[in-house]
């Protein structure tokens, strides 16, 4: 279990100084996998490192298993060595002077630990079983390819059984198809060891695939927090909107108890205050909560559209449409026949729409 409060952080730099967390609160349940998403300099890499005790927090306070490793008005400040954690950074930081077994072995040898050399082999050999890579120990590690080091590095750093994982953007290195194949085993290996985990990527499809939950940061702060569907489908704010999958955006303004005027004429969705009658505000919409038809059955309102991009996907595709000035996104299966410079009728469904204050 990690439980961080209040955490803050400044760095001095020449210009002044940047406050790189403003304040973070988060509590990760034993065994569960936390993801901590946002845009590059939002704060993510301080927080794992104020966690790996490798940075002192200027505030707040972080408990590791229930006990305080961190704290900045007590001023208890427990060593890197002496926290129980296993690392995974982007770059494995693999030893090339060593091979595969010496590398994961490393944890275990190092510094003062006297583990009985049957034992080290025994724990080492367990935990290449468990990133598939039982067959290579003697492999040089400089003769691995870039996903077979990433195991390397996940093996080494499970190999001392740590309460705690901390992984920061660890699959970044790898090309697309190896990054997805490797986010799958990664969740496999997690679970079956069941190790509680912080990690950290700015990559929403990740972020959504790996975690039982996801913390949206902004500029040091955690500006949502919840299970991946949650964030997903009931984004708090404009931000987490737009950073989470994709979502048309369209201005509106308030014109009635739950009615938004906007370029597709009335649209009756659920208005959150503070926003009311006459308040500008922006509705949201994921491409894929749209739909077009040629035949409209006169049930539900339709807008006229115009077909301008097609972006076939397989098993999906991906059109762009114009409604007057407006340029919407809609997702189809992939089999959907519409052609770009077609006309088509834009469903307006009656829910699935976010509201947000503009601005
Ligand atoms: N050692 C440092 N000295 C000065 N400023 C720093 C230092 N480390 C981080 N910062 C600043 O603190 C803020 C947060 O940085 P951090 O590395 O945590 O971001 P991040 O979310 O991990 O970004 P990225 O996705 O690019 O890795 C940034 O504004 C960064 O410039
Ligand atoms: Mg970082």
């Amino acid at each position: 279990m990690i439980r961080i409060s209040g955490l803050k952080k400044w760095f001095r730099t020449r210009d002044g100084s940047v406050a790189a967390l403003r304040g973070i609160d988060l509590e990760v349940a034993e065994g569960e996998f936390c993801v901590l998403l946002g845009p590059s300099g939002c704060g993510k890499t301080t927080t794992l490192r104020c966690v790996a005790g490798l940075e002192k927090p200027d505030g707040g306070e972080i408990e590791i298993s229930g006990a305080k490793v961190t704290s900045s008005s007590s001023r208890v400040h427990v060593p890197t060595e002496k926290r129980d954690i296993g690392m995974v950074f982007q770059s494995y930081a693999i030893w090339p002077h060593m091979n595969v077994f010496q590398n994961v072995a490393f944890p275990l040898v190092k510094g003062r630990r006297h583990i009985p050399k049957q034992q080290v082999a025994e724990k080492v050999r367990r935990a290449l079983a468990l990133v598939q890579l039982d067959h290579m120990e003697d492999r040089p590690a400089t003769d691995l390819s870039g996903g077979q080091q990433q195991r390397v590095a996940m093996a080494r750093a499970v190999v001392t059984e740590p309460k705690i994982l901390l992984m920061d953007e660890p699959l970044s290195n790898l090309d697309a198809r190896l990054r997805e194949q490797m986010r799958l085993e990664l969740k496999k290996i997690t679970q079956s060891v069941g190790v509680t985990t912080l990690y950290v990527t700015h990559d929403q499809a990740e972020a959504l695939s790996l975690g039982d939950k996801v913390c949206v940061m902004h500029e040091g702060e955690i500006l949502q927090m919840g299970s991946p569907q949650e964030v997903y489908s009931c984004p708090q704010n404009l931000f987490v909107a737009r950073f989470v999958g994709e979502m048309n955006f369209i201005p509106g303004k308030v014109s009635g108890a739950d009615q938004v005027d906007s370029p597709l004429g009335k649209v009756s969705c659920p208005v959150p205050p503070p926003s009311g009658p006459g308040s500008e505000v922006t509705l949201a919409i994921r491409p894929e909560h749209l739909t077009l038809t040629q035949h409209p059955d006169g049930l539900s309102r339709t807008v006229e559209a115009k077909i301008v991009t097609k972006n076939y996907l397989g098993d999906a595709a991906l059109f762009e449409v114009e409604v007057g000035e407006l340029v919407l996104r809609i997702k189809l299966p992939g089999d959907s026949d519409f052609a770009v410079g077609q006309q088509a009728a834009i469903i307006v469904t009656p829910d699935r729409w976010r509201v947000f204050p503009s601005g």
